[in-house]
Protein backbone atom coordinates (compact mmCIF):
# COMPACT_ATOMS: atom_id res chain seq x y z
CA UNK A 1 0.00 0.00 0.00
CA UNK A 2 1.66 3.57 -1.23
CA UNK A 3 1.24 5.91 1.75
CA UNK A 4 0.30 9.48 0.93
CA UNK A 5 1.79 11.19 3.93
CA UNK A 6 3.68 13.37 1.44
CA UNK A 7 1.91 16.33 0.40
CA UNK A 8 4.19 15.84 -3.07
CA UNK A 9 2.59 12.90 -3.70
CA UNK A 10 -1.22 14.43 -3.26
CA UNK A 11 -2.79 15.00 -7.20
CA UNK A 12 -6.49 14.84 -7.01
CA UNK A 13 -8.05 16.47 -4.00
CA UNK A 14 -11.82 15.37 -3.22
CA UNK A 15 -13.83 18.43 -2.15
CA UNK A 16 -17.49 17.19 -0.20
CA UNK A 17 -19.75 19.69 -0.34
CA UNK A 18 -20.39 22.68 -2.98
CA UNK A 19 -21.60 25.69 -0.52
CA UNK A 20 -19.34 28.95 -0.28
CA UNK A 21 -16.08 27.14 1.43
CA UNK A 22 -16.53 23.97 -0.83
CA UNK A 23 -16.61 26.38 -3.88
CA UNK A 24 -13.24 28.55 -3.19
CA UNK A 25 -11.63 25.58 -1.75
CA UNK A 26 -12.19 23.68 -5.24
CA UNK A 27 -11.36 27.16 -7.14
CA UNK A 28 -8.45 27.24 -5.04
CA UNK A 29 -6.88 24.02 -5.43
CA UNK A 30 -7.84 23.86 -9.54
CA UNK A 31 -5.63 27.31 -10.02
CA UNK A 32 -3.09 25.59 -8.14
CA UNK A 33 -2.85 22.87 -10.41
CA UNK A 34 -4.55 19.92 -8.57
CA UNK A 35 -7.41 17.45 -10.09
CA UNK A 36 -10.44 18.58 -7.99
CA UNK A 37 -13.66 16.54 -7.34
CA UNK A 38 -15.98 18.46 -6.22
CA UNK A 39 -19.27 16.62 -4.93
CA UNK A 40 -22.54 17.79 -3.48
CA UNK A 41 -25.26 15.28 -2.96
CA UNK A 42 -27.39 18.30 -4.53
CA UNK A 43 -26.69 18.25 -8.30
CA UNK A 44 -28.08 22.16 -8.58
CA UNK A 45 -25.80 23.35 -6.19
CA UNK A 46 -22.68 21.58 -7.74
CA UNK A 47 -23.87 23.18 -10.79
CA UNK A 48 -23.99 26.43 -9.45
CA UNK A 49 -20.64 26.22 -7.49
CA UNK A 50 -18.83 25.57 -11.03
CA UNK A 51 -20.84 28.60 -12.36
CA UNK A 52 -19.94 30.96 -9.69
CA UNK A 53 -15.64 29.56 -10.09
CA UNK A 54 -16.27 30.02 -13.60
CA UNK A 55 -17.34 33.58 -13.00
CA UNK A 56 -14.39 34.43 -10.99
CA UNK A 57 -12.24 32.91 -13.13
CA UNK A 58 -13.21 34.92 -15.88
CA UNK A 59 -13.07 37.93 -13.55
CA UNK A 60 -9.57 37.33 -13.30
CA UNK A 61 -8.93 37.25 -16.39
CA UNK A 62 -10.71 40.25 -17.76
CA UNK A 63 -8.21 42.06 -14.75
CA UNK A 64 -5.15 40.24 -16.90
CA UNK A 65 -4.67 38.38 -13.48
CA UNK A 66 -5.19 34.96 -15.30
CA UNK A 67 -4.06 33.96 -18.83
CA UNK A 68 -7.39 32.89 -20.71
CA UNK A 69 -5.86 29.01 -21.26
CA UNK A 70 -4.66 28.97 -17.45
CA UNK A 71 -8.45 29.97 -16.91
CA UNK A 72 -10.03 27.24 -19.47
CA UNK A 73 -7.29 24.31 -17.63
CA UNK A 74 -7.99 25.15 -14.45
CA UNK A 75 -11.98 24.60 -14.54
CA UNK A 76 -11.27 21.61 -16.96
CA UNK A 77 -9.75 20.27 -13.94
CA UNK A 78 -12.47 20.56 -11.32
CA UNK A 79 -15.07 17.29 -12.28
CA UNK A 80 -18.20 18.04 -10.57
CA UNK A 81 -20.29 15.52 -8.97
CA UNK A 82 -23.80 14.48 -7.11
CA UNK A 83 -21.90 10.57 -6.16
CA UNK A 84 -20.15 10.24 -3.24
CA UNK A 85 -18.50 7.06 -4.61
CA UNK A 86 -16.67 9.61 -7.24
CA UNK A 87 -14.78 10.45 -4.30
CA UNK A 88 -12.67 7.33 -4.02
CA UNK A 89 -10.63 8.98 -6.30
CA UNK A 90 -9.04 11.25 -3.98
CA UNK A 91 -5.88 11.30 -2.25
CA UNK A 92 -6.91 14.17 0.08
CA UNK A 93 -10.48 14.46 0.88
CA UNK A 94 -11.62 18.05 2.52
CA UNK A 95 -14.84 18.05 3.24
CA UNK A 96 -17.03 21.59 3.56
CA UNK A 97 -20.69 20.46 4.58
CA UNK A 98 -23.29 21.66 6.93
CA UNK A 99 -21.96 22.55 10.52
CA UNK A 100 -23.66 19.75 12.54
CA UNK A 101 -21.81 16.82 13.85
CA UNK A 102 -23.91 14.31 13.03
CA UNK A 103 -24.08 15.35 9.27
CA UNK A 104 -20.16 15.27 9.53
CA UNK A 105 -19.99 11.94 11.37
CA UNK A 106 -22.03 10.38 8.54
CA UNK A 107 -19.75 11.86 5.66
CA UNK A 108 -16.72 11.22 7.62
CA UNK A 109 -18.17 7.04 8.29
CA UNK A 110 -19.07 7.17 4.35
CA UNK A 111 -16.00 8.38 2.83
CA UNK A 112 -14.30 5.83 5.26
CA UNK A 113 -15.66 3.59 3.53
CA UNK A 114 -15.16 4.68 0.17
CA UNK A 115 -11.79 6.21 0.02
CA UNK A 116 -8.46 4.40 0.00
CA UNK A 117 -6.86 3.71 3.36
CA UNK A 118 -4.12 5.77 3.34
CA UNK A 119 -6.35 8.71 2.23
CA UNK A 120 -6.17 11.81 4.54
CA UNK A 121 -9.87 12.99 5.63
CA UNK A 122 -9.46 16.71 6.38
CA UNK A 123 -12.72 18.92 8.44
CA UNK A 124 -12.79 22.50 6.99
CA UNK A 125 -15.48 22.84 10.11
CA UNK A 126 -15.21 25.71 11.37
CA UNK A 127 -15.44 24.80 15.66
CA UNK A 128 -16.90 21.16 16.04
CA UNK A 129 -13.98 18.48 17.27
CA UNK A 130 -12.05 16.80 14.96
CA UNK A 131 -11.43 14.22 17.79
CA UNK A 132 -15.05 13.57 17.57
CA UNK A 133 -15.52 13.48 13.65
CA UNK A 134 -12.38 10.92 13.49
CA UNK A 135 -14.05 8.55 15.85
CA UNK A 136 -16.60 7.86 12.92
CA UNK A 137 -13.70 6.39 10.85
CA UNK A 138 -10.88 3.86 11.39
CA UNK A 139 -8.03 6.05 11.07
CA UNK A 140 -8.64 8.91 13.54
CA UNK A 141 -4.55 9.56 12.65
CA UNK A 142 -5.45 10.46 9.49
CA UNK A 143 -8.27 13.03 10.02
CA UNK A 144 -7.12 16.81 10.65
CA UNK A 145 -9.08 20.20 10.42
CA UNK A 146 -7.97 22.09 7.45
CA UNK A 147 -9.72 25.56 8.33
CA UNK A 148 -10.32 27.86 5.32
CA UNK A 149 -11.42 31.36 5.41
CA UNK A 150 -13.84 32.95 3.11
CA UNK A 151 -13.19 34.22 0.33
CA UNK A 152 -11.08 31.53 0.50
CA UNK A 153 -9.08 32.48 -2.98
CA UNK A 154 -8.50 35.31 -1.18
CA UNK A 155 -7.59 34.61 2.14
CA UNK A 156 -4.10 33.94 3.02
CA UNK A 157 -4.78 31.64 6.35
CA UNK A 158 -5.35 27.67 7.03
CA UNK A 159 -5.67 26.88 10.12
CA UNK A 160 -4.28 23.17 10.57
CA UNK A 161 -5.90 21.35 14.23
CA UNK A 162 -5.04 18.53 15.40
CA UNK A 163 -6.91 15.84 16.59
CA UNK A 164 -6.27 13.80 19.67
CA UNK A 165 -5.16 10.80 17.36
CA UNK A 166 -3.80 12.75 14.62
CA UNK A 167 -0.71 11.85 13.49
CA UNK A 168 2.43 13.99 12.75
CA UNK A 169 2.91 12.42 9.17
CA UNK A 170 -0.71 13.44 8.71
CA UNK A 171 0.18 17.64 10.04
CA UNK A 172 3.06 17.77 7.68
CA UNK A 173 0.93 16.16 5.01
CA UNK A 174 -1.60 18.68 4.97
CA UNK A 175 0.58 21.57 5.64
CA UNK A 176 2.67 20.61 2.77
CA UNK A 177 -0.58 21.02 0.74
CA UNK A 178 -1.53 24.07 2.02
CA UNK A 179 1.72 25.46 0.95
CA UNK A 180 1.52 24.34 -2.61
CA UNK A 181 -2.54 25.79 -2.38
CA UNK A 182 -0.58 28.69 -1.88
CA UNK A 183 -1.40 29.19 2.20
CA UNK A 184 0.15 30.12 5.24
CA UNK A 185 -0.74 27.62 8.05
CA UNK A 186 -1.22 27.93 11.92
CA UNK A 187 -1.42 25.17 13.72
CA UNK A 188 -3.48 24.40 16.27
CA UNK A 189 -2.21 21.89 18.78
CA UNK A 190 -5.00 21.01 20.86
CA UNK A 191 -8.68 20.26 19.45
CA UNK A 192 -10.02 23.30 21.63
CA UNK A 193 -13.55 24.41 20.49
CA UNK A 194 -13.29 27.32 17.77
CA UNK A 195 -9.60 26.40 17.37
CA UNK A 196 -7.51 29.89 17.61
CA UNK A 197 -9.56 32.14 14.80
CA UNK A 198 -13.03 31.76 15.60
CA UNK A 199 -11.82 31.60 19.26
CA UNK A 200 -11.00 35.71 19.04
CA UNK A 201 -13.81 36.24 15.91
CA UNK A 202 -16.71 35.06 18.00
CA UNK A 203 -16.65 37.15 21.14
CA UNK A 204 -15.54 40.38 19.14
CA UNK A 205 -18.75 40.08 16.85
CA UNK A 206 -20.57 39.28 19.86
CA UNK A 207 -19.61 42.43 21.81
CA UNK A 208 -20.21 45.11 18.47
CA UNK A 209 -23.92 42.99 19.19
CA UNK A 210 -24.05 43.96 22.79
CA UNK A 211 -23.02 47.48 21.74
CA UNK A 212 -26.22 47.68 19.46
CA UNK A 213 -28.29 46.03 21.99
CA UNK A 214 -27.36 48.83 24.80
CA UNK A 215 -27.86 51.40 22.50
CA UNK A 216 -23.95 52.62 22.63
CA UNK A 217 -23.65 53.09 18.78
CA UNK A 218 -25.24 52.29 15.72
CA UNK A 219 -23.77 49.04 13.70
CA UNK A 220 -22.53 52.08 10.87
CA UNK A 221 -20.61 53.31 13.18
CA UNK A 222 -19.52 50.17 15.10
CA UNK A 223 -18.13 49.11 11.80
CA UNK A 224 -16.45 52.91 11.52
CA UNK A 225 -14.91 52.57 14.40
CA UNK A 226 -12.90 49.32 13.91
CA UNK A 227 -12.33 49.32 10.24
CA UNK A 228 -11.07 52.88 10.88
CA UNK A 229 -9.64 52.60 14.30
CA UNK A 230 -7.97 49.49 14.36
CA UNK A 231 -8.04 48.96 10.35
CA UNK A 232 -9.55 45.86 9.81
CA UNK A 233 -11.08 45.52 6.48
CA UNK A 234 -14.21 45.23 6.92
CA UNK A 235 -16.42 45.97 10.35
CA UNK A 236 -17.70 43.36 12.94
CA UNK A 237 -21.35 43.64 11.84
CA UNK A 238 -20.51 43.65 7.95
CA UNK A 239 -18.39 40.71 8.46
CA UNK A 240 -21.06 38.76 10.42
CA UNK A 241 -22.93 39.57 7.39
CA UNK A 242 -20.64 37.80 5.51
CA UNK A 243 -20.11 35.07 7.30
CA UNK A 244 -23.61 34.39 7.63
CA UNK A 245 -25.96 35.07 10.92
CA UNK A 246 -26.51 31.47 11.27
CA UNK A 247 -23.01 29.99 10.89
CA UNK A 248 -22.44 32.82 13.65
CA UNK A 249 -24.73 31.97 15.90
CA UNK A 250 -24.22 28.23 15.24
CA UNK A 251 -20.71 28.89 16.49
CA UNK A 252 -21.14 31.39 19.46
CA UNK A 253 -23.47 28.91 20.80
CA UNK A 254 -21.30 25.49 20.31
CA UNK A 255 -18.39 27.95 22.10
CA UNK A 256 -20.79 29.07 25.01
CA UNK A 257 -21.98 25.19 25.33
CA UNK A 258 -18.53 23.77 25.61
CA UNK A 259 -16.89 26.99 27.66
CA UNK A 260 -20.09 27.85 29.78
CA UNK A 261 -18.31 31.42 29.10
CA UNK A 262 -20.78 34.07 28.65
CA UNK A 263 -18.65 36.03 26.68
CA UNK A 264 -19.08 33.32 24.07
CA UNK A 265 -23.29 33.75 24.41
CA UNK A 266 -24.98 34.64 21.22
CA UNK A 267 -26.38 37.85 22.23
CA UNK A 268 -30.37 37.83 21.46
CA UNK A 269 -30.49 40.35 18.49
CA UNK A 270 -28.89 37.69 16.72
CA UNK A 271 -31.61 35.17 17.12
CA UNK A 272 -34.28 37.69 16.41
CA UNK A 273 -33.19 38.67 13.21
CA UNK A 274 -32.42 34.66 12.45
CA UNK A 275 -36.05 34.10 13.18
CA UNK A 276 -37.30 36.98 10.74
CA UNK A 277 -35.13 35.27 7.94
CA UNK A 278 -32.18 37.64 7.83
CA UNK A 279 -28.96 35.38 7.29
CA UNK A 280 -26.51 37.91 5.96
CA UNK A 281 -24.70 38.99 2.68
CA UNK A 282 -26.35 35.19 1.32
CA UNK A 283 -29.99 36.66 1.33
CA UNK A 284 -29.62 40.05 1.38
CA UNK A 285 -30.52 41.02 4.38
CA UNK A 286 -28.78 40.89 7.82
CA UNK A 287 -27.69 43.61 10.13
CA UNK A 288 -27.64 45.78 6.78
CA UNK A 289 -30.21 45.37 4.07
CA UNK A 290 -28.42 44.89 0.29
CA UNK A 291 -31.19 44.99 -1.50
CA UNK A 292 -31.37 48.23 -0.68
CA UNK A 293 -27.86 49.63 0.10
CA UNK A 294 -26.60 49.22 3.16
CA UNK A 295 -28.75 50.63 6.12
CA UNK A 296 -29.99 49.02 9.44
CA UNK A 297 -32.99 46.55 9.98
N1 LIG B 1 -13.63 34.26 -4.76
C1 LIG B 1 -12.56 34.68 -5.43
N2 LIG B 1 -12.08 35.91 -5.37
C2 LIG B 1 -12.74 36.79 -4.61
C3 LIG B 1 -13.87 36.44 -3.88
C4 LIG B 1 -14.33 35.11 -3.97
N3 LIG B 1 -15.40 34.68 -3.32
N4 LIG B 1 -14.32 37.54 -3.23
C5 LIG B 1 -13.47 38.54 -3.52
N5 LIG B 1 -12.53 38.07 -4.34
C6 LIG B 1 -11.40 38.83 -4.90
C7 LIG B 1 -11.82 39.89 -5.83
O1 LIG B 1 -12.02 39.37 -7.14
C8 LIG B 1 -10.63 40.83 -5.75
O2 LIG B 1 -9.58 40.29 -6.56
P1 LIG B 1 -8.42 41.23 -7.17
O3 LIG B 1 -7.68 41.84 -6.01
O4 LIG B 1 -7.59 40.25 -7.94
O5 LIG B 1 -9.11 42.25 -8.00
C9 LIG B 1 -10.18 40.72 -4.30
O6 LIG B 1 -10.76 39.51 -3.81
C10 LIG B 1 -10.64 41.85 -3.44
O7 LIG B 1 -12.05 41.94 -3.58
P2 LIG B 1 -12.83 43.30 -3.79
O8 LIG B 1 -11.95 44.28 -4.51
O9 LIG B 1 -14.16 43.01 -4.35
O10 LIG B 1 -13.16 43.82 -2.32
P3 LIG B 1 -12.25 44.22 -1.12
O11 LIG B 1 -10.93 44.78 -1.51
O12 LIG B 1 -13.17 45.04 -0.31
O13 LIG B 1 -11.96 42.85 -0.37
C11 LIG B 1 -12.51 41.06 1.08
C12 LIG B 1 -12.99 41.97 -0.05
C13 LIG B 1 -11.30 40.27 0.60
C14 LIG B 1 -13.66 40.13 1.40
C15 LIG B 1 -12.10 41.98 2.29
O14 LIG B 1 -13.14 42.84 2.63
C16 LIG B 1 -11.74 41.18 3.52
O15 LIG B 1 -10.65 40.67 3.64
N6 LIG B 1 -12.70 41.05 4.47
C17 LIG B 1 -12.52 40.25 5.68
C18 LIG B 1 -12.82 38.83 5.35
C19 LIG B 1 -12.67 37.94 6.55
O16 LIG B 1 -12.40 38.36 7.66
N7 LIG B 1 -12.87 36.65 6.31
C20 LIG B 1 -12.81 35.66 7.36
C21 LIG B 1 -14.19 35.40 7.82
S1 LIG B 1 -14.19 34.29 9.19
C22 LIG B 1 -14.24 32.77 8.48
O17 LIG B 1 -14.30 32.58 7.28
C23 LIG B 1 -14.18 31.65 9.45
C24 LIG B 1 -15.50 30.97 9.63
O18 LIG B 1 -15.24 29.78 10.34
C25 LIG B 1 -16.52 31.78 10.37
Amino acid sequence: MMAIDNAASIRTIGVLGAGTMGTGIAQTAARAGFDVILCDLDRAIVERSVATMDQFLRKAVEKGKLAEADRAAALARVRGTADRADLAGADLVVEAIVERLDAKREAFRALDGLCRPEVILASNTSSISITEIAAATGRPDRVVGMHFFNPVPVMQLVEIVRGHYTSDATVAAVRGLAARLGKETVLCRKDSPGFIVNRILMPMLAEAMRLLEEGVATPEDVDKAVQLGLNHPMGPFTLADFIGLDVDYYVMDYLYSEFRDPRFAPPRVLKELIRAGRLGRKNGRGFYDYGHGPRMC
